[in-house]
């Protein structure tokens, strides 16, 4: 759920300075008003959609174990960095790394890079959301939770469209009519409810025959489950879901003020963030252990499907409530996702207005006009498509056909580019402009309790990690070792 995204007009407190000599930039009112509007901004479908089936597809608790210790490790050390930057320079990703040198322009280049892939795969999420929303208000439970009702919705052809269309096209109006902070105010209430919602849905799918082998599933780790491909996919998401390595939190960073304590401000969002994601895990993985009868049942075929799969067939046990549930629930996601969208939507809109200077309407039929083309190319996987399978013929992974469009976009951003950002973004704190430089911007504001571990993880654990940690996964794909 991304709220607030930061713009001038959202401002409620002009700051004196932007930092390193930039002219006056506005900022956020205080402390908390930032770890909400980042936390929310960190919550999406990341944590509801993505999360869980990576969680499931990864050996459960061997995935949350290898995510936890790498948001508190690295995840931090990189979010520190990324808003201690933006708090300096008073700016965006580009403008960030090159207030440095022209020359470190690139990384903001590639991270700015990073949304353009993300934004259009999540649309099409979005949009198969608003169907299951729109469809326990028009059908009965048992239909939605028929075994066919999902395939037949993403492989047939106009319908599918049609829900990414209405979906991008709320999350335009909302940006284009400026209703933002409304939608944003309404936000907050929704979140709290999803988290009350989402707890009560983990309770229930408990009690389901067998979602306690489930329960063990997702909560031991099996060590026997480790696996480079399992870590590659952790570090991934951890990018994903704390929106790091993609210039955004960079962007938050340059609306901080100056007096407020970074350090414990991204300890809160992580923990925000990642609680969620681990609540709507325990909603899912128990779930569809009991639905599918096995861990490995649910690891062979988990997938992007998995939370429309699982989640139909859990609210049938609410009986004649099961479409009330079913719609209150898909329609917290929907917000959750329809304002992460429109975080990301900006993002877009003000680079395009960043590089252009053509005005914010022609940036926004530029970005929209992006995302519907470049979302119906993903939603073609699904279909007319569905023989194209670009993860087998270009890198080899998988078997033919086991991995549509979405699975590449999702590649190139979360296992390709962010890494490389997150590595460059390293070494550039790290190696060129010094960790000193940003320590003592946090030190403006605070004591630096985890300097220690910021120093060490950015200049020599992180880069390190990303490069064995990559290479290592190439090596097993290419069948060169058995990790
Ligand atoms: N972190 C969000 C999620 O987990 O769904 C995705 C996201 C939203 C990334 C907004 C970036 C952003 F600006």
């Amino acid at each position: 759920m991304a709220e607030n995204t930061p713009t001038k007009s959202a401002a409620k407190t002009p700051a004196t300075t932007g930092g390193a000599g930039h002219p006056a930039r506005a900022s956020w009112s205080g402390k908390w008003a930032f770890i909400l509007a980042a936390a929310a901004s960190a919550v999406g479908l990341g944590n509801l959609w993505r999360f869980p089936y990576l969680a499931a597809k990864y050996g459960g608790g061997a995935f949350l174990l290898v995510y936890i210790i790498l948001v508190v490790t690295f995840g931090f050390a990189l979010m520190m960095a990324e808003t201690a930057l933006g708090r300096k320079t008073g700016q965006s990703a580009i403008g960030a790394f090159s207030a440095f040198g022209k020359k470190y322009m690139i990384i903001g280049i590639l991270a700015s890079a990073v949304p353009f892939i993300i934004t259009p795969y999540y649309a099409l999420i979005g949009g198969w959301v608003t169907k299951y929303m729109a469809s326990y208000v028009v059908q009965p439970a048992t239909a939605i939770a028929d075994g066919e009702f999902f395939g037949g919705f993403i492989l047939q052809n106009a319908e599918s469209y049609i829900w990414m269309f209405l979906f991008i096209a709320a999350v335009v109006l909302v940006v284009a009519l400026g209703v933002k902070r409304g939608i944003e105010r309404v936000n907050k209430v929704l979140m709290v409810a999803l988290i009350v919602m989402a707890i009560a849905i983990s309770i229930f799918a408990l009690t389901l025959p067998g979602a306690l082998d489930g329960l063990a599933y997702y909560l031991i780790p099996d060590f026997s489950k480790f696996s480079a491909e399992l870590v590659v996919a952790a570090m991934g998401q951890m990018f994903f879901s704390l929106s790091l390595a993609m210039g955004i939190m960079i962007t938050y960073g340059s609306y901080f003020q100056k007096d407020q304590d970074l350090e414990h401000s991204v300890r809160r969002i992580e923990l925000f963030d990642t609680g969620i994601a681990i609540l709507a895990g325990l909603m899912i993985i128990p779930a569809a252990v009991a639905v599918m009868g096995s861990p490995e049942e649910v690891a062979s075929t988990a997938g992007p499907g998995l939370m429309f799969g699982v989640l139909p067939q859990v609210f049938l046990g609410f009986g004649p409530f099961a479409n009330v549930v079913g719609f209150l629930f898909f329609a917290l996601v929907f917000f959750a996702a329809l304002t992460s969208c429109i975080s990301l939507f900006e993002t877009l809109v003000s680079i395009v207005d960043d590089a252009t200077k053509k005005g914010r309407k022609f940036s926004i039929a530029v970005c929209t006009t992006f995302i519907v083309v470049m979302g119906t190319i993903v939603n073609l996987g699904y279909n007319d498509l569905l023989s194209v399978d670009l993860m087998y013929s270009l890198f080899g992974i998988g078997d033919y056909q086991d991995a549509q469009l979405l699975d590449f976009f999702d590649f190139l951003s979360n296992t390709i580019m962010m890494p490389i950002v997150a590595l460059l973004t390293c070494i550039f704190v790290g190696w060129i402009i010094k960790p000193q430089t940003l320590i003592s911007e946090v030190k403006q504001s605070s004591a630096f309790k985890s300097q220690k571990l910021f120093v060490v993880m950015i200049k020599y654990i992180a880069p390190v990690f990303v490069v064995v940690i990559l290479v290592a996964y190439v090596m097993n794909t290419a069948g060169i070792i058995a990790l």
